[in-house]
């Protein structure tokens, strides 16, 4: 039906006669002669329709927006003073000799240039898929893949599927259940990832497993979440985890380097957990942002304030100073909003210090809390973040997680309101994280997830304290977002079953939903561990998506839903019947 892609025609082929096939991207009457620049997945070429062929012509006057066509023509140069420099194809044009009307289109709900709403572009995604942009990522993603397979083909990785329909797996979201027909009251869980399988995978001696796999977490979502989306799922055995480290970010290098020729440091720069949080506020921090976090609770244990001696004498709690250089043009309303924002992450007030003059002492400085605080503090807690005149010092107080979490914000949206968001690629390893975190009801949770192998190789020394105890984890992260996650796994059994203990999960409930794993691992379990990207996050980040939906062909909306299919959707009551179910909602059918 074609000889080439419009948008791949070039002066190469002047004099030639082309067949090409695309959409209708827009078409001009210009006096007498019609110009359609006609699209396929290449680009556009501009295809010329002359009176000269009366019957053509007259076809081409009907054609509108979006149909699709096929056209045979001559490549001609297009005259002088008709160039199109911004266009690949800008120097040629296709005058037509036939034209075949494929199939006619309505009036699209929106233009190609338009800024339609979610909704709408997700309702028409196949329109909206046919934009140059979402062509571009989506094209973009499949470079990444491409290169993730060679690197890990070549690194001597074996790509193998696991089950979707699969059992519960613990990454701490809600599971998507499917019920079973042949078992009336049971149901599958879909996977929120294939952790256990790629564990079981080592047990079985396939020593380095990849796939390229749709996990499922039911959670809340977010420009970054979906409930189904994609991981680089890796494992490997007989690797500690500097040599995982070291594999898996010559695999990032390697792509970064292959998808969009940019080089990253070699190799990656490692930071502490403990030290992420304290200077970042975040345990994913973005650091083309300069800005910091600076610790002062030691400053302000022996003053008066409460509201800062408090935290400053608990260990669950801190106080921190973020300096922003030159914030002292910050206006009260500004300083209101952003008190305003950091009281959406739980911090009760957002006090800040002014410096007016560095040199003029208490004169020079401006601040709701200076009345509450000794001359002395105030110098010392000045000294230590740096100030200078012009700058201003925000303080957060409180529950160390209501100020990393406070803060952290807070630093992201002044790096952004101010411009201080430097060009490029800042990856990095986050180590050295908690194994577990307290739950809020005086027991713990996973950080990572229960088979992560904690530093030290004694379960009762793990039992004696936990909440000192650091676990063999690392993420990745880059730009501010965890593109990838994993550690060492536990590969003794006594071990295990201390950090199940810990959990709570008792022997009962650890055999109910683990046990094929502990009996796996008391037939020679070799040391192994992994990691797991989210090729979402990643590819979004490549094509400078604000969301992951960018890069995703068909994604649900932020309420979990797709408004192409209508998916979810009730299921007739036979289909109901037949698994057993009965629906309570006051919305179902009928
Ligand atoms: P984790 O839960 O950290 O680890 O997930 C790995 C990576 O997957 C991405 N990710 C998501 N992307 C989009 N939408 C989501 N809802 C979502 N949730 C996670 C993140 C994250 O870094 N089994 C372990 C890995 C391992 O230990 O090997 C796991 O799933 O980029
Ligand atoms: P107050 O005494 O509550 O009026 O607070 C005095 C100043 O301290 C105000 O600027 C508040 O915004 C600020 N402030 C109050 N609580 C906190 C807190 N937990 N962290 C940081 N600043 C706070």
């Amino acid at each position: 039906m074609r000889s080439h892609y419009c948008g791949q025609v070039d002066r190469s082929l002047i004099g030639q006669d082309l067949a090409v096939a695309g959409w209708v991207h827009r078409r001009r009457d210009h006096g007498g002669v019609i110009f359609v620049d006609l699209r396929d997945r290449e680009g556009l070429l501009q295809v010329v329709f002359d009176p000269d062929s009366p019957e053509i012509f007259a076809q081409a006057e009907r054609v509108r927006g979006e149909y699709v066509l096929a056209v045979q023509g001559l490549l001609r140069e297009r005259p002088k003073g008709t160039i199109n420099p911004e266009l690949p194809t800008g120097e040629v044009e296709l005058l037509a000799k036939e034209l075949t009307v494929l199939n006619k289109s309505k009036t699209p709900p929106f233009h190609h240039e338009e800024h339609a709403s979610e909704e709408i572009r997700l309702r028409y995604r196949y329109l909206d898929l046919r934009r140059e942009g979402m062509q571009r990522n989506l094209r973009l993603r499949h470079a990444v893949t491409r290169a993730i397979r060679h690197f890990l083909d070549e690194t001597g990785f074996v790509e193998i599927e696991t089950p979707i329909l699969a059992k519960t797996t613990p990454e701490g979201a809600r599971d998507y259940l499917v019920p079973s027909r042949t078992h009336p009251g049971q149901f599958f869980a879909l996977p929120q990832s294939p952790q256990i399988m790629k564990q079981l995978l080592m047990m079985a001696g396939f020593d380095r497993y990849y796939q390229i796999v749709k996990c499922f977490r039911d959670e809340d979502l977010r420009a970054d979440r979906q409930p189904e989306f994609t991981q680089v799922d890796i494992e490997t055995a007989f690797m500690d985890e500097t040599e995982i480290m070291t594999l898996m970010e010559a695999l990032i290098r390697h792509t970064f380097e292959s998808v969009l020729d940019v080089s990253f440091p070699n190799p990656l720069p490692k930071l502490a957990y403990a030290e992420a949080m304290e200077r970042y506020g975040s345990d994913a921090p973005d650091l083309r942002n300069p800005l910091v976090l600076t610790e002062v609770g030691d400053l302000f244990e022996g003053v008066e304030f409460k509201v800062f001696a408090g935290p400053a004498h608990d260990t669950g709690s801190r106080v921190a100073a973020l300096k922003l250089p030159g914030g002292g043009s910050l206006s009260r309303k500004e300083i209101d909003d952003y008190t305003e924002m950091v009281g959406r992450y739980g911090a009760k007030g957002l006090a800040y210090i002014k410096v007016n003059d560095r040199e003029g002492g208490a004169n020079g400085l401006q601040s709701p809390i200076l009345k509450f605080l000794p001359v002395e503090v105030v110098e010392s807690v000045l000294n230590r973040v740096g100030a200078e005149t012009g700058d201003l010092i925000f303080f957060g107080a409180g529950k160390l997680r209501v100020v990393n979490e406070s803060l952290g914000a807070l630093r992201d949206q002044l790096g952004v309101d101010r411009g201080l968001i430097e060009e490029g690629w800042r990856p990095l390893w986050v180590i050295d994280f908690p194994v577990f975190e307290e739950d809020g009801g005086g027991g713990w949770t996973s950080s990572h997830h229960p088979f992560t192998a904690p530093l030290g190789n004694d379960p009762d020394e793990l039992k004696s304290d936990p909440k000192g105890a650091l676990s063999r984890a690392y993420d990745m992260v880059l730009n501010g977002t965890e593109i990838g996650g994993g550690s060492i796994r536990i590969h003794k059994l006594e071990m295990q079953s201390a950090v199940f203990e810990l959990l709570g999960i008792d022997a009962e409930e650890a055999e109910e939903k683990f046990g094929f794993l502990l009996t796996a691992m008391d037939y020679g379990c070799p040391p192994h561990g992994g990691i797991a990207f989210g090729l979402d996050r990643l590819v979004m980040l490549m094509a400078g998506a604000e969301s992951i939906r960018e890069v995703i062909a068909f994604p649900k909306t932020q309420t979990a839903t797709d408004p192409l299919t209508g998916a979810p959707s009730f299921a007739s009551a036979e289909q109901l019947k037949e698994v057993g179910i009965r629906i309570r909602s006051p919305n179902k059918p009928g």
